[in-house]
């Protein structure tokens, strides 16, 4: 286990460097990286019941065997702690482990509670840890661990072998590892995994080498993070996966029959993250491997250091779907290296990253397709903005009181209005000047917790630099702390769907169908016409729309998406099978939700519907996805 160099407790926005005693040292002997503590009134973080400010974790050893017969993880999990002088407690975040001892570094038993459970929050355990600083945790995950998935054979490609996969943004975590889990709180972390052959496990850290042989068929697996991570990007994936090289940084993990058609759809990766680091600097966590999972997982994608977790569902053969892989990799940047301090400025994470996202795609991809998505994600914020209110606190980026839950914000806003944000100081300042700022934040922050207020008074100190005028044009307080939208807004270009508009509007007029035209677009520009077609049509013009663009054979995910929701919203009993085999096998929370919504909005026709797939489909969801969906087909009368 790492001792620490450092014993004295770091507050406020200290640098790095001051902790560990030399960077000259021998690197075995180098104290590991202490991340920065912010201790500001914007930087606490209410969904965790940590205090760090009076002993905090900054490593995690994990050792854990995975049991797939009784679905949970057990074995123990062992802590440093650096504490104020004199503390003696310290409290972490759990969800439903069921603990069995905490003892010290040398095995002495230490007294512990564990607190009420709260909804969202889980039960704070509270130890008394005395002098020691190091604490072992014996525990096993509960029965409804919610960061983690255990699908049958059944559920997976192979059919043959289970599966375990985790998702642990925003505060998951805590239902599998004891620690403090709240953004703000960076920890190094390591793990010994044991699965049973033939099983591989992989994790968001780096790989220790080959598997070692644990005895009675099990396997064990060793990872290790040493930049320090917040703990919502620990994640786990076990099953029979391989692994497909795509170039000297970047590889493929999947299961055998997906390996060839996810290496193709990520052939780009290794230009991906050229591209990244030419716009905002070197790639810091050494690796860029992914995972592509099976379709139960609940998002797109989820940034996890070293290990990205991407649904199938982005698989379309062609690549259009691939702005989720640009995303995910430019959050090594802005969500990994530099982390929103708690979920009130998840905007800092997810918007930073669609506009970085934005800017990888034109690198790669060229201005046509960058303008054109991000003309798709601006209607989306426009579309929020409307329906939530201009003048609703929810659609600031900063969120306060019950709209900062970290389950909650509205991605029209975080992710959208962020990236707009961005995009609109990139054109009033110059993208040039932009750039090197940008980049430089990334640096000064690296590793480190940041708020809004933060961002905002770097962009001051390093951007705006005094020049009042430019003050005035850039409305920064008002895109990030009031509702709506700035009147500065860098407007797409409106002609950027010049063609698919008209096609659009010729359709709503005189139900003429443009089937070149259709064959011909993108897949930017097929859903945006799918996005502007008229919300009520008759059977006849949707069973024509159908065929003349192949809608419900569609092997893009998103198009067969959008297609399903407006055959839905008109009743159109032909799309009801294919919406229940869709529903069937994807479990990504932002197609499920909204079709079950849907259904769920037909009244005698759609409600039956809803309740008799979902008594069917809900066993395969995450619990992030039925969390969502209980809550509208269960609840929704
Ligand atoms: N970090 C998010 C996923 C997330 C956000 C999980 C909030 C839990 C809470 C990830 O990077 C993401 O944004 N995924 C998107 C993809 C995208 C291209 C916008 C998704 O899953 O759809
Ligand atoms: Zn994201």
């Amino acid at each position: 286990m790492r001792m620490f160099a450092c014993l004295s407790l770091i507050i406020g926005a200290v640098a790095l460097g001051s902790c560990s005693v030399s960077d000259e040292r021998p690197e075995a002997e180098q104290a590991p990286m202490v991340s920065p503590l912010l201790t500001s009134d914007d930087a606490k973080d209410p969904y965790s019941y940590a205090r760090p400010e009076v002993a905090r974790v900054t490593h995690v050893a994990l050792d854990l065997s995975l049991d797939f017969e009784n679905e949970n993880v057990a074995g123990t999990a062992t802590l440093d702690v650096l504490a104020e002088e004199g503390a003696d407690t310290v409290v972490l975040d759990t969800m439903g482990l069921d603990i069995s001892s905490v003892t010290d570094g040398a095995g002495q038993d230490l007294p512990f509670r564990l607190g009420d459970r709260q909804e969202g929050m889980g039960a704070p355990l509270t130890i008394d840890m005395g002098e020691a600083r190091q604490i072992v945790v014996a525990y096993r995950s509960g029965p409804d661990a919610r960061a983690l998935q255990w699908l049958a054979p059944e559920q997976t490609a192979g059919g043959e072998h289970p599966y375990l996969l985790s998702q642990g943004q925003p505060t998951l975590n805590r239902s599998w590892i004891p620690t403090q889990d709240s953004p703000g709180i960076r920890q190094t972390w390591e793990a010994k995994i044991t699965a049973p052959e033939p099983l591989t496990v992989v994790m968001s850290g780096l790989s220790g080498g080959d598997p070692a042989d644990a005895g009675e068929g099990r396997r064990a697996f060793r990872f290790a993070m040493d930049k320090p991570v917040a703990p919502y990007l620990i994640a786990i994936a076990a099953g029979d996966i391989r692994f497909q090289e795509l170039g000297p940084h970047s590889g493929v993990w999947t299961e055998p029959a997906m390996l060839d058609r996810a290496a193709a759809e990520l052939v780009d990766t290794e230009k991906m993250i050229d591209a990244a680091e030419e716009l905002y600097g070197d790639y810091r966590w050494g690796r860029y491997d992914m995972i592509v999972l099976p379709p139960s997982f609940p998002y797109g994608g989820m940034e996890n250091p070293v290990m990205t977790f991407l649904t199938p569902t982005f698989i379309a053969g062609d690549r259009s779907l691939t702005g989720l892989v640009a995303h995910e990799l430019a959050h090594s940047w802005s969500g990994n290296l530099v982390t929103n301090a708690n979920w009130s400025d998840s905007w800092l994470n997810e918007g930073t990253t669609s506009y970085f996202e934005n800017r990888i795609i034109e690198k790669l991809y060229g201005k046509k397709r960058a303008e054109q998505e991000r003309a798709l994600n601006f209607a989306a914020m426009e579309e929020t903005i409307a329906e939530k209110g201009a003048d609703a606190a929810i659609t600031a980026l900063h969120l306060t009181g019950d709209n900062a839950d970290p389950e909650g914000g509205a991605s029209g806003v975080i992710y959208d209005k962020g990236a707009a944000f961005l995009h609109s100081v990139e054109a009033i300042v110059g993208r040039e000047k932009f750039d090197t700022w940008l980049e430089s934040w990334f640096d000064r922050h690296a590793f480190q917790p940041a708020t809004s207020a933060m961002f905002l008074a770097d962009m001051r100190q390093n951007l705006v630099r005094g020049d009042e005028q430019l003050e005035a044009r850039l409305m920064l307080d008002a895109w990030v702390y009031e509702p709506g939208l700035p009147a500065n807004a860098l407007r797409p270009d409106p002609g950027a769907f010049a063609e698919v508009d008209q096609a659009a509007e010729a359709y709503a007029a005189s139900r003429t169908i443009d089937q070149p035209a259709w064959r011909s677009w993108t897949s930017a520009e097929r859903l945006r016409m799918l996005s502007k077609l008229p919300p009520e049509l008759p059977d006849a013009d949707l069973a024509r729309l159908d065929q003349s663009f192949g809608l419900s054979a569609s092997g893009n995910n998103e198009i067969l998406f959008a297609w399903l929701k407006l055959a839905l919203q008109n009743r159109y009993q032909p799309a009801v099978p294919s919406a229940e085999k869709f529903l069937a096998t994807v479990g990504r929370r932002k197609f499920v939700s909204p079709l079950f919504e849907t259904l769920m909005e037909q009244g005698e026709w759609g409600k039956p519907i809803a309740r008799r797939i979902y008594a069917r489909t809900r066993s395969g969801y995450h619990s992030v996805t039925t969390r969502t969906v209980d809550k509208l087909v269960t609840g929704g009368g």
